[in-house]
């Protein structure tokens, strides 16, 4: 697919003042997108389950103003001003002003906020950067009459943060080219239901909160050390190598397939922080103790429960919905004491982002 990199300036006198809110959900990845190259580009393909409850809510409250050239941004975070978002977000609309040029011919108040709490220690990149891609979407689209293309605002999500390409699609989505997907591409995401057993669709993704501090290295340090990581070519094999793997067991059902690779992709990534140069670790003692508990368990019980971590502490619990009622006093009892102030995030997979204004 060809995506139109090149936007256009509004005709002068056709822009009104308006008002639009998009909620757009984080995601969680079961093969991990890490090390890139270029400009936001994947060194190896990944898919993920789009969330749910794990979301941002942006609005964007624009009116016309005389085009100098220049951006006017007014940022407010749970509705505070943040300087320090807005600047990232004037940084990126710079950039990228090829892509929006219009964006200097309004004035513009943007109020976001998440559903989860700030120090959580959850990725906001993905909700965050994707919901303010589709409120701009948006503003473009009620301009030019033209429908949104999410395969253009995934394209766009890309280059703020490459997680959230995949958080504009509902259920599954791939980022990164595979020959074995027809369709999938480097550039943006692409959406993957269609071959799944529906089982999947229902996956239930609660999120514990081991640790409610700011990461010690930032998920962007962690792709740039990839460069030099020894591992890494064995690493980008071993997840294209994964991702056909994890769609034949989602397409068959077979969920032992499932546990096994995303588990596996989990303590990968981790491990690859740990042995690149300098080293470091992301995970807490309660990470690993809820680990051996989670595995221990499966083995008695015989249950599909399984884990995966993003790049931080928390451990993602995930699990088919028959075995919510079953499992829920080991989470309560077992698992919950183990997260700060015994905070789990309940979520599932979910339907992508959604326009909070009735048009
Ligand atoms: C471990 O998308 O946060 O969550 O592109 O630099 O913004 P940037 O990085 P980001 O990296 C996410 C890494 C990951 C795996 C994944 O989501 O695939």
């Amino acid at each position: 697919m060809k995506i139109d990199t090149e936007g256009h300036k509004f005709k002068e006198g056709a822009i009104q003042e308006g008002l639009v809110r998009w909620k757009s959900p984080s995601n969680i990845a079961l093969v991990k997108y890490w090390g890139k190259y270029g400009e936001q580009l994947p060194k190896n393909p990944s898919i993920s389950f789009t969330l749910d409850a794990a979301h941002t809510i942006t609005e964007i409250d624009y009116r016309p103003k005389a085009d100098d050239g220049k951006l006017e941004i007014n940022f407010f975070f749970e509705g505070k001003p943040n300087e320090a978002f807005g600047q990232k977000i004037e940084h990126f609309l710079k950039k990228h002003v090829a892509l929006f040029p219009w964006v200097t011919q309004l004035q513009m108040t943007i109020k976001s906020k998440n559903s989860f709490p700030h120090s959580s220690g959850i990725a906001s990149s993905a909700s965050g950067m994707s919901a303010l891609v589709m409120c701009l979407s948006d503003i473009e689209s009620k301009h030019n009459g033209e429908e949104i293309s999410l395969a253009k605002a995934s394209y766009i999500s890309r280059l703020a943060s490459g997680s959230a390409s995949r958080s504009v699609f509902p259920e599954l989505a791939v980022w990164g080219s595979h020959n074995a997907i027809e369709g999938s591409s480097n550039l943006y995401a692409t959406t993957y239901s269609k071959e799944v057993n529906p089982m999947f669709t229902q996956f239930h993704d609660d999120i514990m909160i081991i640790s409610a501090k700011e990461k010690s290295v930032s998920s962007t340090a962690g792709h740039a050390l990839m460069n030099g990581n020894i591992y890494a070519e064995n690493r980008y094999m071993q997840a294209n190598q994964n991702l056909m793997d994890i769609i034949r067991s989602m397409k068959e059902g077979d969920l032992e397939k499932f546990g096994e690779i995303v588990e596996s992709e989990a303590l990968t990534l981790h491990a690859l922080m740990m042995c690149s140069t300098p080293s470091y670790i992301l995970l807490e003692p309660h990470t690993i103790s809820v680990i051996n508990e989670i595995r221990q368990y499966r083995s008695e019980s015989k249950l599909p429960l399984y884990f995966t971590l993003d790049a931080g502490p928390n451990i993602h619990l995930l699990y088919p919905d028959d075995i919510a009622d079953q499992i829920s006093p080991f989470i309560e009892e077992v698992l919950q004491p183990y997260c700060v102030g015994g905070k789990i995030i309940k979520d599932k997979v979910g339907q992508g982002p959604q326009n909070l204004i009735n048009e």
